[in-house]
């Protein structure tokens, strides 16, 4: 399976990426304001861009924004953040010392009446968004880059990457970064049965107490 960019090795994403963006990551953020590389950025609130240190030696990559990130501006805001920040303190990982971001930056629904559904993002959508994903990592550079559910996974790993069956391994990504995927703290709180759900999250702090072991 492949791992580091075929066109670019500095790059720990499977999947092509091209015209990068180069800057500081507060650049890379005023930038990514203007962007509409796709149609997302006429139904958003704002650009979610990454926030966190510079150098922060790991970087959390979840998929898209949702509602309240979307109103808010920041990555893992909502429910999901709320799930996200429990996990990380079980798992003795301060955020504060986390790069986190989303492999979309902008947030995607449909209306059903007054409520704005979350969709996903397509693969187009995607593929247009990862410059900024791309040049996060460039930016950041950092030692441990986490996956936080599929869409952020496959962007990593490739395609054939599966999160029931390869989550929690470490894989070698870029000439020195290290990537691995857990759960998405949304597929966590959206499974219907209660031991099922504390399960997932078992593993989810269970990954990322295994990050927290390496730095
Ligand atoms: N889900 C994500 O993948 N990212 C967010 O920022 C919020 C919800």
């Amino acid at each position: 399976m492949p791992s580091a960019n075929a066109d670019n090795p500095q790059i720990p994403l499977a999947k092509p990426v091209d015209q990068i963006p180069v800057g500081t990551v507060r650049t890379l953020r005023r930038k990514a304001r203007e962007c509409r590389a796709c149609p997302l950025w006429r139904h958003g609130t704002q650009t979610v861009f990454g926030v966190g240190p510079e150098d922060a030696p790991v970087m959390l990559v979840g998929e898209q924004p949702g509602l309240q990130e979307d109103l808010q501006g920041l990555p893992f805001v909502g429910p999901s953040g709320g799930l996200l920040d429990r996990a990380l303190e079980e798992a003795g990982l301060p955020r504060s010392a986390l790069y986190v971001t989303n492999t979309v930056k902008h947030f995607k629904y449909e209306l059903r009446g007054e409520a704005k559904l979350h969709k996903r993002a397509n693969a187009a959508e995607q593929a247009a968004c990862r410059m900024w994903l791309a040049a996060e990592l460039l930016r950041v550079h950092p030692r441990v880059v986490v996956g936080l559910g599929a869409m952020a996974a496959q962007t990593m790993f490739g395609n054939a990457f599966r999160i029931t069956r390869e989550r929690g391994q470490w894989r070698e990504i870029g000439q020195d970064t290290r990537g691995i995927a857990s759960w998405h703290p949304s597929a966590v709180l959206r499974m219907p049965e209660k031991r099922r759900r504390e399960e997932a999250y078992g593993e989810l702090v269970r990954d990322l107490r295994a990050v927290a072991g390496v730095l």
